[in-house]
């Protein structure tokens, strides 16, 4: 079949990667695609959220079967608009996809349906939301409702901080109308975990867990980012663990997402912050999550497609995920500044002097006259299985020292 991938990051990579693994697939396409996605696809000059445009492509190209990657074409709706012209398309549908794209959508979804989550409230009033400051303690945790990309969320540690915080979304609107709605929610001390699902038409099927490092720093300190480092499984996940986010998490989303009607086939990324070795759940994202992807591809033994088929179709089951026994790791190269300003178009070298069995997802590259050059924050994630976590670990840091561009950073803690 031909499939049609929509982004143009690690994630993306790591998604046409294991479907060109797949014998049911001759042709794959990704939409706008990187500099390392066009070795294993054919890279289409469309933007991810230009839904008309890929449309369009989809219906002249006779493509089979469409993936979504990145949020913002699920919250615009590209899985009803591709469904209403009879395309087959894996993805949160609009009305679903609230569940990433509205913060207060989705804690009011968790409250109904006691999915344990920090206290909040939300706001759109900034005169009411100070007032209720003092209801918190710190430090506590203010966030946009809408898609900010990774930038909505901010963790006050004083009165006067978060005061400046609502004034900045509610009043001075920098988020624009992303951020005209706010969060207030206590914060949670523990230890964060992802965990993606398959959905299919009311099934939730977890695959295995994985941990995502937030911060750019070494020592989880600095700003927040999209991730910059990831590996898999967390060894928080003990069948203790796994037994009560079944049971306190998992099948309290099955009903919600049954009473509210949110039907669909695709992904639900449960971000999980684990507290005294109990599960909350921080945020719902309804797309796989980047650099998780990179980690969990990997370690896939199913066939992704099958997979998707399935779940479209409704017949996937939990041992239908097959996965290996060796841990997954990747660590993320990013331009210097990132997540801040950085600059982009600088030479990329050392990929072809690495070992045979490091994999080298692309985030943000491009060719440039026959040249890799760097084309985002954050640039490759350089990827490995181990027999253990300490070995995928020895096999990346020995291999990620041959690799260089101007301003090259990368944390030295990740799975450490
Ligand atoms: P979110 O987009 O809601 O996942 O928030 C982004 C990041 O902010 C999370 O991955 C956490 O690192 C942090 N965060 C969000 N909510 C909380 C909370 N209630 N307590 C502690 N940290 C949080
Ligand atoms: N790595 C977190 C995310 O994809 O949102």
């Amino acid at each position: 079949m031909k499939v049609l991938v929509v982004g143009g990051g690690g994630r993306e990579h790591a998604l046409c990667w294991k479907l060109a693994q797949s014998n049911k697939v001759y042709k794959i396409y990704c939409a706008p695609g990187n500099g390392g996605i066009g070795e294993v696809a054919e890279n289409v000059n469309i933007a991810a959220n230009d839904i008309e445009a890929l449309l369009d492509f989809a219906l002249k190209e006779g493509i089979d079967l469409t993936i979504v990657g990145p949020e913002e074409p699920l919250v615009l709706g590209i899985v009803d608009r591709f469904q209403e012209k009879g395309l087959k398309i894996f993805g949160a549908n609009k009305k679903a996809a609230q569940l990433e794209g509205s913060k207060s959508f989705s804690k009011s979804f968790m409250e109904k349906y006691y999915v344990p989550t920090a206290r909040y409230r939300s706001y759109d009033d900034y005169n009411l939301a100070v007032k209720d400051l003092d209801d918190f303690k710190y430090p506590l945790v203010v966030k946009a409702d809408g898609l900010c990309l990774g930038k909505g969320v901010v963790i006050c540690q004083t009165k006067e901080e978060a005061e400046a915080v609502l004034k900045e979304f509610l009043v001075d609107k920098i988020f624009g109308s992303q951020g005209c709605r706010v969060v207030i929610e206590e914060y949670l001390d523990g230890i964060e975990a992802s965990l993606l699902c398959f959905v299919s038409q009311g099934k939730l099927i977890p695959m295995e867990s994985a941990k995502d490092y937030k911060k750019i720093y070494e020592g989880d300190e600095g700003p927040n980012t999209g991730g910059v480092g990831c590996y898999s499984p967390s060894p928080l996940f003990t069948p203790d663990l796994k037994e009560k986010i079944d049971r306190k998490v998992i099948k309290n989303i099955i009903q919600g997402m049954e009473e509210e009607g949110l039907f669909y086939s695709g992904i639900l990324f449960i971000g999980l912050m684990i507290v005294n070795n109990e599960p909350y759940v921080l945020e719902f994202n309804v797309r796989f999550g980047d650099p998780e992807t990179e980690v969990l591809m990997p370690r896939l033994e199913s066939d992704l497609v099958d997979l998707i088929e399935k779940s479209l179709d409704g017949s996937i089951e939990f041992e239908d995920l097959k996965w290996k026994d060796e841990a997954c790791l990747t660590v993320v190269a990013t331009s210097e500044g990132y997540p801040a300003k950085y600059q982009k178009g600088f030479k990329i070298t050392g990929l072809d002097q690495l070992d045979k069995d490091i994999v080298v997802f692309h985030n943000g590259t491009k060719y440039e006259d026959d040249n890799l050059v760097t084309a985002g924050g954050r640039v490759i994630s350089v990827t490995s299985l181990g027999s253990s976590l300490e070995e995928a670990r020895e096999k990346i840091y020995k291999n990620i020292q041959k690799i260089d561009f101007k301003g090259i950073y990368y944390r030295k803690d990740i799975g450490k």
